[in-house]
């Protein structure tokens, strides 16, 4: 019996061991590696800093790296710039159009510096402003579009080249709630048509609402990397240490859902989902003659990030305020 062995699909994006030290001595990338997989909807989440501008500036070609590889669906960067950056489109995090030029030509200028066709831009532009519900604004001076509108217009433009691999960076930041929806919608019906779509944010709930899989960046490292899902398992866990009265004996009760490890003789390391009552807890840990004196948090290196990422604090990190809860 034969078995064809399908191949593996390239990644739309690899990055190994990808290093960036600023002139200004800044180590802005420590060694980043991370797989796109073709068709995924992707998320880079990392607080101000962290390195997300410079990972996508790099990887569209307008950052040199310091070290590392690039590849876009299996094209290495260094090798063939030219068709690495055909594979890509790009929404920066600053608007960087014309004001004084109406969308619809910027939509064709752009088209037109890519080598499309005129006529074929014509109609991809109208295709796009009407995704992008700006057709009615095709000819007005996009100085008068309002914050929203532009992103949407940002968006539209790099789509006119109908890239394999669409990177926006930070599309939604300043928008309110309202619009960010809209453009989530739009951002899902591109990737549900086929184009992957890296995104960064630092926005949980937009990563969230959005990706399949994410990559967690701080200070130039990748902390964190796999699918949503399995992140948001990873938060919905609490960690204790809990005091013992005496000795612990030398079997631990096994309780359900939960991991209990003996930090030493008088010490527990129990690990639970946040959801379950503790109590129930304290009482099985009673009936195996454990008697629990006093309790501490333990501080999760996930949760001080993700605090950091909503709260916004010094970026040397504090410590999040303990939960209060009665032992
Ligand atoms: N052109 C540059 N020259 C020197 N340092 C830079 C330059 N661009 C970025 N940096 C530094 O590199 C580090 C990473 O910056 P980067 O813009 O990649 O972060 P980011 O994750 O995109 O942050 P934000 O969420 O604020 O956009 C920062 O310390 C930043 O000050
Ligand atoms: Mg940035």
């Amino acid at each position: 019996m034969t078995q064809t062995l399908q191949p593996a699909p390239l990644p739309a994006l690899s990055v190994r061991d990808l290093r960036k030290t600023y002139d200004t001595r800044v180590e802005a990338l420590k060694g980043v590696s991370l797989d796109v997989m073709p068709g995924d909807f992707f998320a880079l989440l990392g607080p101000n800093g962290a390195g997300k501008s410079t990972l996508i500036g790099i990887v569209s070609s307008l950052v040199n790296l310091s070290s590392g590889q690039v590849r876009v669906f299996g094209t290495d960067l260094l090798a063939d710039r030219g068709a690495a950056m055909r594979l890509i489109g790009l929404v920066p995090q600053e608007i960087n159009f014309n004001l004084f030029e109406k969308p619809l030509d910027i939509l064709v200028n752009y088209a037109g510096f890519y080598g499309v066709p005129r006529e074929v831009a014509l109609q991809r532009a109208e295709e796009e402003l009407r995704r992008a519900q700006l057709w009615e604004k095709a000819t007005v001076m996009s100085r008068t579009l309002s914050g929203g509108m532009k992103r949407r217009l940002m968006i539209a433009r790099a789509m006119m080249t109908r890239p394999q691999l669409l990177i926006l960076d930070e599309p939604t930041a300043g928008v309110d709630i309202e619009i960010r929806r809209g453009m989530w919608k739009t951002l899902k019906e591109i990737n549900a048509a086929g184009t992957t779509i890296i995104l960064t944010t630092h926005y949980l709930e937009e990563a969230e609402s959005l990706c399949r899989n994410l990559a967690i960046i701080d200070r130039g490292r990748i902390v964190e990397q796999g699918p949503m899902k399995a992140l948001l398992a990873k938060l919905d866990v609490e960690g204790f240490l809990l005091d013992i009265d005496g000795e612990l004996p030398a079997v631990l009760p096994v309780i359900e859902g939960t991991t209990l490890v003996a930090e030493d003789a008088h010490t527990l390391d129990l690990e639970m989902p946040r959801a379950m009552d503790l109590n129930r807890v304290f009482a099985t840990l009673g009936e195996s003659g454990i008697r629990v004196r006093s309790m501490r948090t333990k501080s999760n290196r996930l949760e001080e990030l993700f605090v950091r990422l909503t709260g916004g604090d010094s970026p040397d990190g504090v410590q999040p305020a303990a939960p209060e809860r009665a032992a």
